[in-house]
């Protein structure tokens, strides 16, 4: 395992994002993603801001350059607004984002924009209310849309747009969902969906990136790949035939992107994860409380990195889902 140089691992992947869960809490109950009867953490178990701020610095100092804050619902978390601004005194951030359902986004972000927070994730499944109820377990799709626009009128570098979309439930929604972030010059996500919902999960209601594509290319005519793109995201990204906006796949299952992952994850109870599969964690709590001991937290970063595997196993019988959900990993 190297001491010194970036965040190695075994494949030659170097990582360069943490992902940083803030709560594991959430006021939707999405069933891709969580239970409806689901046990959160107490608040002594949440790594408090100034653990946050700490594990954060550790993993800059040895290369990460782009932080996600996720949840759970990180708007739900109280000092959300004053962790956005202690990262940005962190020297080495070139990207801070954060993913949010959008339920309280129409409170939070102009403040979330002056603290400085760069980029917004905004999760969009349906525009139909009864759809969204029945993905949701919950009412709420008025207070979504109302905090998509305060998002654009907020000012942010770049917001976009998450679907997970499900047979027999949101597929007949492929286009409209395009044609609204078309509308708003946002760039929306297609996401597969993925067994890491509390659930079993159904391959069969899963909907290709290649069944979006062809559903969108009967709409509007073929897709062109946009040049340029970053290796290492999960998305491809599209262009439309007429020019206007962009749609990205995110095609973990029929195109998994492990070979170009460059991705960490940090829970909120402070256990650091190289895949969003894992099996294993590394526990950050002895090396915050004594941070220049031989577990310190770049030594966890390391063995963290150097433990990661080739990739899912999704498509093969190996696999085998985590005890976490989403939610309490980091959506
Ligand atoms: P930016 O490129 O920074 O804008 O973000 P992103 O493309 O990484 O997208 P985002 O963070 O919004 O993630 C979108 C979705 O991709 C997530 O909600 C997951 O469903 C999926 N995803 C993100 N990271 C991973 C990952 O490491 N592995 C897998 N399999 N899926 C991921
Ligand atoms: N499969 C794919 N994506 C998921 N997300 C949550 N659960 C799943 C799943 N089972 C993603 C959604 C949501 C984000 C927080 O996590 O895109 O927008
Ligand atoms: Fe990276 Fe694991 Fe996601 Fe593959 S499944 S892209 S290895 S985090």
């Amino acid at each position: 395992m190297p001491s010194t140089g970036p965040l190695l691992d075994t494949f030659g992947r170097i990582h360069r994002s943490l992902r940083v869960s803030v709560t594991d809490r959430c006021n939707l109950r999405c069933t891709y993603c969580m239970p409806e009867e689901a046990t959160f953490l107490s608040g002594n178990q949440l790594l408090s801001r100034k653990q946050i701020l700490q594990v954060v610095s550790a993993g800059v100092e040895l290369g990460l350059t782009k932080i996600r804050l996720t949840g759970g619902e990180p708007l739900l978390r109280k000092d959300l607004v004053e962790i956005v601004g202690d990262l940005t005194q962190v020297e080495g951030i070139e990207d801070l984002s954060l993913t949010t359902n959008g339920i309280l986004l129409t409170e939070f972000a102009k403040p979330l924009f002056l603290a400085g927070l760069q980029r917004l994730t905004i999760s969009l499944d349906t525009l139909k209310e009864d759809t969204f109820h029945r993905l949701a377990r919950r009412d709420g799709l008025a207070r979504v849309l109302g905090g998509i626009e305060a998002a654009l009128e907020a000012g942010f570098r770049e917001t976009k747009l998450n679907a997970v979309i499900l047979k027999g439930v949101n597929e007949d929604e492929i286009v409209p969902l395009a044609a609204y972030a078309r509308e708003r010059n946002i760039t929306l996500r297609f996401i597969e969906s993925m067994p890491i919902g509390a659930d079993p999960w159904d391959r069969g209601a899963m909907v290709s990136g290649k069944e979006i594509q062809n559903t969108l290319e009967a709409n509007w005519g073929p897709l062109t790949a946009v040049l340029g793109q970053n290796p290492h995201a999960p998305a491809l990204d599209f262009q439309f035939a007429d020019g206007r906006g962009k749609i990205g796949l995110i095609m973990s299952v029929t195109r998994p992107f492990c070979g170009q992952c460059d991705r960490l994850r940090l829970t909120a109870d402070g256990k650091l994860r190289n895949c969003l599969f894992s099996l294993e964690e590394t526990d950050l709590r002895n090396a915050l409380e004594t941070p220049n001991g031989p577990e310190s937290l770049q030594v966890c970063f390391r063995k963290s990195v150097w433990g990661k595997w080739e990739g899912h196993e999704i498509n093969t019988s190996r696999f085998l889902k985590p005890d976490r959900t989403m939610h309490s990993i980091g959506g």
